[in-house]
């Protein structure tokens, strides 16, 4: 099923989400929803508090894209994060061009490092710690900020901030179009 996405200014993604327990209910089955709401909106990652939910589930997925067709292959690499902990931040600090699902349309280089040592669980609560490079390490890095409350224009400069100003305002008051649904 897929959710409605929270959009820039929804107070649930200024949270600090809360860590789940293995009680928590029908989590495959929210676990399968994220990923068919990233997929269906072209998403790489979707952390839970996009979907207004306060808890440290994270889905993480990777496709090919054909520009030629406009198509998406079939998925290559999919990490589902539950409870993820950032254990070391790696390499060198790199520009990367970032979106975000919950901030249509706004798309900013960012620094963070290269490279991270991250632990979480999967969704059968398998424990697994991961050396992420590349795409992996910074997807994770922008996704374990929403669990912190934390949105990727936060890390801009203030220069950048102010010139983003006004459309973070219009993307507050939804006055935005996208093509997948966005929660009022
Ligand atoms: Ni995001």
């Amino acid at each position: 099923m897929i959710l409605p996405i929270v959009g820039y200014g929804h107070p649930v993604l200024r949270k600090v989400a809360q860590p789940i327990s293995k009680d928590y209910p029908e989590l495959k089955q929210l676990v399968a929803n994220m990923y068919e709401t990233m997929y269906a909106a072209d998403g790489v990652g979707l952390a839970a508090p996009q979907v207004d939910l306060s808890i440290r589930v994270v889905v993480i997925g990777f496709r090919p894209y054909d520009e030629k067709t406009d198509t998406y292959g079939e998925v290559t690499e999919q990490h589902t994060l539950i409870n993820p902990e950032i254990l070391e931040f790696r390499g060198e600090k790199k520009f990367f061009n970032e979106g975000c699902l919950s901030v249509p349309d706004i798309h900013e280089d960012v620094l963070r490092p290269e490279s991270v040592v991250v632990r979480y669980y999967d969704e059968d609560w398998n424990e697994h710690t991961d050396e992420a490079t590349g795409l992996y390490a910074r997807v994770v890095q922008h996704e374990v900020d929403h669990l912190d409350g934390k949105v990727f224009t936060d890390r801009l400069s203030n220069l950048r901030r102010t010139m983003l100003k006004r459309r973070l305002n219009d993307i507050a008051a939804g006055r935005v179009r996208t093509k997948y649904r966005m929660k009022k």
